[in-house]
């Protein structure tokens, strides 16, 4: 396959053929990504579920490998779940030089897998016996290092009683012990959860506990309880959210080289003859104090910038409907980046953005558009900051990514763009009055296809 598909993402993971939904498995392992994801071989829908694997040096190129764990092969249902690195050995399970990668899925209770060539390979541990099992329904475990009880965490989402996670710590990742119950009606499917500094450190650590659908709540763990004074969730992301929508699933790597904590989620729904679904781009998370309290944030890896290969910028200009219709009128673009930044002090436009995927007629593919009155930036509220509005969005040929004021709303949406054409329109858009554009850039991005 050459990528080359309509709507197939230029710098969005898509696999190379058949089906994806859930990322799996994210580690980090000795410069090595690995991304595990859902995974139909056979068709274009959601069946007979593998574990698909690419990997990759950057997190913006991949590779795609064959198959890690395959019905038949592997025990049991392989739906979706963590993996960790198991440096240390503590699972006893390293057979030569390479540290064991131990990865954990199944469905009503959880097998493990482990590879012994650093992910090449994959066998299952004990003939998949289940090594969590609790009542009722329960799938999506995430596993992850907790650094001050020196033990391993899962958490497993499960019916029992409503919606809500298990708790269990386990000293070598093979034997769990029960810590706790977390119960929460919102939270359904692919719990994560995982500390990040408040404000970047000034203000401690807290916790955030997050569903397939993008709900997330902060607080507190000891190490064997997790606690909130929230009532309700707040939204990390707001394309639409739902199975088969443009935002789920979302799973952080573990084992990072660095102190990010990076982020890549499910976008369903683009399909081409060969392939369906692909992964959000990479997202470094943050929490920020705002005016409502503590929030989550979402921005793009800057390792996105080893793709920019050429920039157009403007700066300072009072902008007017017409003076912003003129702006960009030449351009036409494939995949791309707009990084803009609108003072919104004094400004009498209703609505300002940009207009993608502008056909000769005008009609535009989609709208990027901040709402002054509504403070929504598309469907993600979101009040100025320090009198500025920011956007930064990401163009793919059927990938859509918006992050208003550095991560505090973030839109991930699947968007139809002309697929015949090979470059799309792109314009400046001021409705009702004027508002001042005090930087705007945009850069090309090369493929992230080798
Ligand atoms: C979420 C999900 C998970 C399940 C997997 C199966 O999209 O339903 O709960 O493990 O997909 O593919």
């Amino acid at each position: 396959t050459t990528y080359t598909e309509p709507y197939r993402g230029q710098f969005h993971f898509s696999s190379q053929g058949g089906w994806m939904n859930d990322p799996n498995g994210l580690l980090h392992h000795k410069g090595t990504y690995h991304f595990f994801y859902q995974h139909n071989p056979h068709g274009l829908g959601w069946d007979t579920m593998h574990w698909g694997h690419a990997t990759s040096t950057d997190l913006v190129h991949w590779t795609q490998k064959p198959i890690a764990l395959e019905p038949g092969v592997h025990p049991g249902d392989l739906w979706s779940g963590a993996g960790v690195v198991d440096a240390a050995n503590t699972s006893g399970l390293r057979e030569g030089a390479e540290d064991p990668l131990v990865v954990f899925s199944g469905t009503n209770g959880v097998s493990v897998f482990y590879s012994t060539d650093a992910g090449r390979t994959f066998k299952a541990y004990d003939n998949g016996r289940k090594v969590v099992t609790m009542p009722g329904t329960s799938r999506d475990p995430k596993v992850f290092r907790h650094a001050a009880s020196k033990r391993w965490v899962m958490l497993v989402w499960s019916d029992e009683g409503g919606n809500g996670v298990n708790l269990y710590s386990s000293p070598d990742l093979l034997d769990w012990t029960f810590l706790s119950r977390y119960a929460a009606g919102w939270l359904f499917e692919c719990p994560d959860f995982f500390a990040l500094p408040v404000d970047g450190d000034r203000r401690g650590t807290k916790w955030v506990l997050t569903d397939a659908s993008g709900e997330y709540v902060v607080g507190d763990f000891d190490g064997t309880t997790f606690t909130t004074d929230w009532d309700e969730p707040q939204r990390m992301d707001h394309g639409t959210n739902h199975a088969g929508g443009s935002f789920y699933a979302g799973q952080v790597f573990n084992d990072m080289p660095d102190d990010r904590v990076v982020q890549m989620a499910w976008m369903g729904g683009n399909q081409g003859a060969t392939w369906t679904g692909n992964a959000s781009f990479p997202a470094v998370l943050g929490l920020r104090t705002t005016g409502d309290g503590v929030r989550l944030t979402r921005q793009p890896i800057k390792e996105l910038e080893k793709l920019r290969y050429r920039t157009s910028s403007w700066r300072g200009r009072g902008l007017t409907p017409a003076t912003a219709a003129k702006l960009l009128r030449d351009q036409s673009l494939d995949t791309y980046e707009v990084e803009a930044e609108f003072d919104v002090r004094g400004a009498t436009a209703e609505r300002f953005g940009f207009k993608l995927d502008v056909r000769p007629g005008g009609d535009a593919g989609s709208e990027v558009l901040y709402d002054t009155r509504a403070r929504t930036l598309m469907s993600a509220p979101l009040e100025p900051s320090r009198g500025r509005v920011t956007m930064r969005i990401l163009v793919d040929r059927g990938q859509l990514e918006v992050f208003g004021n550095d991560g505090l709303a973030s839109i991930t949406r699947n968007v139809a763009f002309d697929p015949r054409a090979d470059s799309r329109g792109v314009a400046l858009h001021v409705e009702g009055g004027g508002v001042r554009l005090v930087s705007l850039r945009i850069h090309e991005l090369a493929p992230a296809w080798g």
